[in-house]
């Protein structure tokens, strides 16, 4: 990976986007790589979760390569953003496994989708969000007109699209676009200790919460019949038998994600 510096401590892999000189810009080979680190996810049993964030104390990503955007056409941007939502941002949403952001700085455009399309998002103070694509003459490409607007809601959502404004971390707390503010010391220190609670479950409960969850937002299967479905599934695992003795024999449960 030379856009990528990957690190694995006690079942978490830490992500982080390593191009401080250009603020951790997205791209091609940053998409190519994330998407192959997402894969290492889904598919490598040791990891149970990981933490995307940015290298150096300014920027989480400040967005798309913009240097990348002169020479495309309509052609050309439509496969930029249809292979970046599906080989990135769909997939991390999609992830059995939890993918959290640990945001340390400006998350505009495609950052501030990148942290959108995590399971959730913490930040640290001087985070700073935004769409600011208008200001390109373009709109949001990863998803962003989406996701922005299933998290803080539609009038909220339009005013940072229409207008290219950042909020701060604590604006971004209120409007419920991060779940907690941290100082910048601390904040891989408070996504691992979320993380380690959530390593501690049973992995096939953790992965079936998520699919729930993302049902709400997929208009191609109705979420309650997920729950449904999903739930039954999960009578079926030995982690849901070893859940149920072990409360009843009043001891810590083992789950081994089968
Ligand atoms: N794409 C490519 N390069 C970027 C970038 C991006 N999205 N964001 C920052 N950079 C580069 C700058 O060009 C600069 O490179 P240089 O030193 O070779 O000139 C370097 O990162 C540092 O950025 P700079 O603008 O000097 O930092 P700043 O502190 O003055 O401003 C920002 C920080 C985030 C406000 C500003 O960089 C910015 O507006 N970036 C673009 C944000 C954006 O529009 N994102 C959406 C893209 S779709």
């Amino acid at each position: 990976m030379q856009t990528l510096s990957l690190s694995f401590q006690s079942q978490i892999l830490i992500i982080t986007i390593n191009r401080p000189d250009k603020l951790n810009a997205l791209n091609k080979q940053v998409i190519e790589e994330l998407s192959a680190a997402i894969d290492d996810v889904y598919n490598n049993p040791e990891i149970k979760s990981a933490i995307i964030t940015g290298s150096g104390e300014k920027a989480f990503v400040a967005g798309a390569d913009i240097s990348e955007f002169t020479a495309l056409d309509a052609s050309a941007g439509k496969a930029l953003a249809q292979k970046g939502q599906e080989n990135v941002f769909d997939k991390i949403e999609n992830s059995p496994k939890p993918v959290i952001a640990a945001v340390n700085g400006f998350a505009l455009g495609g950052g501030c989708e990148l942290a959108m399309a995590c399971h959730f998002r913490i930040a640290s103070n001087n985070a700073r969000f935004g769409q600011p694509e208008v200001n390109l003459g373009l709109i949001p490409g990863y998803g962003g007109t989406q996701r922005l607007t299933q998290l803080i809601g539609k009038g909220r959502a339009m005013e940072l699209i229409l207008t290219g404004n950042m909020i701060d971390a604590n604006t971004a707390l209120q409007y419920g676009l991060v779940n907690h503010v941290t100082t910048p010391e601390e904040l891989i220190k408070k996504a691992t200790s979320i993380l380690d609670i959530i390593n501690s479950k049973a992995p096939l409960a953790v992965a079936g919460s998520i699919k729930a969850v993302n049902a709400v937002f997929n208009e191609q299967v109705n979420g309650y019949q997920t729950e449904i479905d999903t739930f039954a599934e999960l009578f079926d695992t030995k982690d849901a038998k070893e859940g149920a003795a072990a409360f009843m024999e009043k001891r810590k449960p083992v789950f081994k994600g089968i």
